[in-house]
């Protein structure tokens, strides 16, 4: 079979996109599978890519070949040469879009899969979609009587003052762009310039931003994979360790800052706490309707007790990523974690 790679895109996440994909694409067993590249640019175009020496992905194209699924094609593929007559490709079998963010993570491209008929990896539209929406997804996991921290949602031109979020939230908050993944654009406030600042900087982002009560905790993480049979297992518990100098996980020390942040796997956790919060990221994934993959972040307090901070449908797959190694450590390695996503993909 012939496995579309999806990589790049149009989020700010472009480039760590990149960094998944690489890892995702040597995991991909050659021998049964055809990896077929197409670099997503960050205007949204779709060009065919070549695999370069040894398998290693290359940077997104800035021109070449664009292409497109044909809708109800079932993996149809098109060339469309600029101002050249288009022609048919080979078709694939399977999507795989190792896309963060808006348009790769939030069900815009798996809504593009399922009109144009193809199997893909990952959660479908609305998992996606409410994974995707930190505000959608805290009332979701809040119906569903999972631990969230307290946050007020805010629409561009209709903010709070200062005062109002301090006697809600007390201080700090964290202010967040509602759908953004890896902290970008996502800042700490304890003035009312501080939150004035963060708010414009989340909604350079989104025009929906969450201001959130701050946690003192530790950051705990846990994977999540569904079987093709809707069995779910979760995975051991990872702990960042942001380094003190980095404040939060923020955007630089997770790729930029090479000892920005240290993984602990298995994270130490208080007697019973790793079954609780193993059940907790399972009912998570549930509430949110998500399939396949998960990953679910939960603040971990000193008295043991944890709030779920966000469900990530499509994790990061990097070298520093938690997803994968975190499945590794519960016997689940790199190469047999990618086929078992294809295989729920087309089962
Ligand atoms: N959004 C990044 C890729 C993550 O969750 O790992
Ligand atoms: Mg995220």
């Amino acid at each position: 079979p012939r496995i579309a790679v999806l990589f790049g895109g149009r989020s700010s996440e472009h480039d760590v996109s990149i960094m998944s994909a690489s890892n995702v694409v040597k995991a991909i067993d050659a021998s049964s599978f055809e990896v077929v590249p197409i670099g997503v640019g960050r205007d949204g175009r779709w060009f065919l890519a070549e695999l370069g020496e040894g398998g290693a992905l290359p940077a997104v194209p800035q021109g070449g070949t664009e292409v497109a699924l044909v809708p109800g094609g079932k993996g149809r593929l098109v060339a469309l040469p600029r101002g050249e007559a288009p022609f048919e490709l080979p078709a694939v079998d399977v999507l795989f879009p190792v896309l963060h963010g808006p348009f790769g993570e939030d069900g815009a491209v798996q809504g593009l899969a399922e009109v144009a008929d193809i199997a893909y990896v990952g959660s479908g539209v609305l998992g996606s979609a409410n994974a995707m929406d930190k505000d959608t997804a805290k009332r979701l996991m809040k119906e569903a009587g999972l631990p969230v921290a307290r946050g007020l949602t805010v629409h561009v031109g209709q903010v709070p003052s200062f005062e109002a979020v301090k006697a809600v939230l007390g201080l700090p908050v964290f202010v967040k762009p509602a759908r953004q993944g890896s902290s970008v654009g996502v800042s700490k406030a304890e003035t009312a310039a501080q939150l004035e600042k963060a708010l414009a900087e989340a909604f350079k982002y989104d025009r929906k931003v969450l201001i959130e009560e701050f946690v003192d905790g530790r950051e705990v993480e846990f994977a999540v994979l569904e079987a093709p049979d809707g069995s779910i297992s979760v995975s051991v518990p990872g702990e960042i360790v942001p380094a003190a100098s980095h404040g939060f996980y923020t955007y630089e020390a997770k790729y930029i800052d090479a000892d920005g942040a240290a993984l602990r796997i298995p994270a130490e956790l208080p007697e019973g706490a790793t079954a609780e919060l193993q059940q907790i990221a399972r009912g998570a994934f549930l509430a949110l309707g998500c399939e396949s993959m998960a990953r679910v972040d939960f603040f971990v307090k000193a008295d043991g007790s944890a709030l779920v901070n966000e469900v990530n449908t499509i994790p990061g797959f990097t070298n520093i990523s938690m997803y994968p190694k975190t499945m590794a450590a519960s016997g689940v390695a790199y190469p047999d974690l990618v086929g078992r996503l294809i295989a729920h993909a087309v089962a």
